[in-house]
């Protein structure tokens, strides 16, 4: 049996791009599996990337969030553990020992690295590190991810392997799971859609500001000349709907924006609802995410015995 994990970072709410690319088809194996899964919201990750006014609040409010959006997507929350990564504190402790396992050359030239040109924080640097944590603590096998997070998946490997083939073979070596059909989603702007780019449809915020994404969707002259691989609206339009519905947008192209609204919130209404629910009721995903603290703490435990074991270090 195998050991799937998958984390978000928390830094705002899932757009489409994430609802299609990671929760649904995560939550399609979860829910008709009988496979461990384990689903961290990374709040970790989320710290470095505070913006100036460290605002803490925002951090433990998207965690929530998180929480909210995969329940309303349908997470059969008995079939996963799901739980905040600042929760587990062996993260940090794993976190460290494989930091001292990866050069710094080669950490430099990661793409996380080069793209973000500002790095403001080390926590910025040794972000692919914090994640290799995240997997091996859980002895993961499979972890699902973006297109844009393989290489995170690439360093785990190395750093796994050589502890295994330098120190004990204590470790379990992890593979990378995309799902080929939505890997690349186009932002508003015809760029992969991610928070970063600020590019995004987010389903679960306002009608209002939903409409507003969509409104602004780049349009080019192929939008006229209606071809289907260059519209971005239509790419979107595509992995929604089935054909039939395709093929009607097609004809009433010249609306096709409103057409996308009108059906992404139809699409949605159901999740929409869920995740008001879950936002009004905290209480419930606290508890939530308290018993998934609890079951991932346990495998934690155990990994990082192991861990300090074969280090020589003291087991506490
Ligand atoms: N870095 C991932 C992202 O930005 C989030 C993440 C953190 C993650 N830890 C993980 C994903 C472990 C998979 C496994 O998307």
């Amino acid at each position: 049996m195998s050991i799937i994990l998958t984390g978000i970072q928390s830094t705002g709410i899932p757009h489409i791009g994430n609802v299609l690319g990671v929760m649904f088809p995560i939550i399609e194996i979860v829910n008709n599996s009988l496979e461990n899964v384990f689903i961290l919201i990374a709040d970790l990750h989320s710290l470095t990337s505070l913006k100036k006014s460290y605002n803490i609040n925002n951090i433990k409010d998207y965690s929530y969030k998180i929480a909210s959006a995969w329940l309303a997507c349908g997470l059969k929350i008995y079939k996963a553990v799901l739980y905040r990564q600042s929760d587990i504190t062996q993260v940090t402790e794993l976190f460290w020992y494989l930091n001292c396992f990866f050069s710094c050359q080669r950490l430099k030239l990661s793409h996380s690295f080069k793209e973000k040109k500002k790095m403001n924080n080390t926590g910025m640097f040794t972000y692919p590190i914090l994640m290799a944590a995240d997997i091996l603590l859980f002895d993961s096998n499979k972890v699902y991810v973006g297109k844009d997070q393989l290489q995170h998946i690439e360093i785990t490997r190395k750093i796994a392997k050589k502890i295994n083939n330098l120190i004990k073979k204590i470790l379990i070596i992890p593979e990378a799971k995309i799902k080929k059909d939505s890997m690349s989603i186009p932002g508003i702007d015809g760029y992969k859609m991610s928070k970063s780019r600020k590019n995004t449809i987010n389903i679960f915020y306002s009608k209002k500001e939903i409409k507003k994404q969509i409104m602004s969707i780049h349009t080019t002259s192929d939008y006229i000349s209606n071809n289907d691989d260059l519209n971005i609206i239509y790419i979107i339009y595509k992995l929604l709907a089935n054909e039939n519905d395709f093929f009607s947008l097609k004809k009433t192209y010249k609306k096709a924006k409103i057409e996308l609204y009108k059906y992404i919130i139809n699409r949605f209404s159901y999740e929409r609802k869920k995740y008001k629910f879950y936002i009004k009721n905290k209480k419930i995903i606290k508890s939530i995410l308290d018993k998934g603290t609890e079951k991932a703490s346990k495998i934690a435990k155990i990994t990082i015995k192991r861990v300090r074991n074969a280090l020589k270090f003291k087991i506490i």
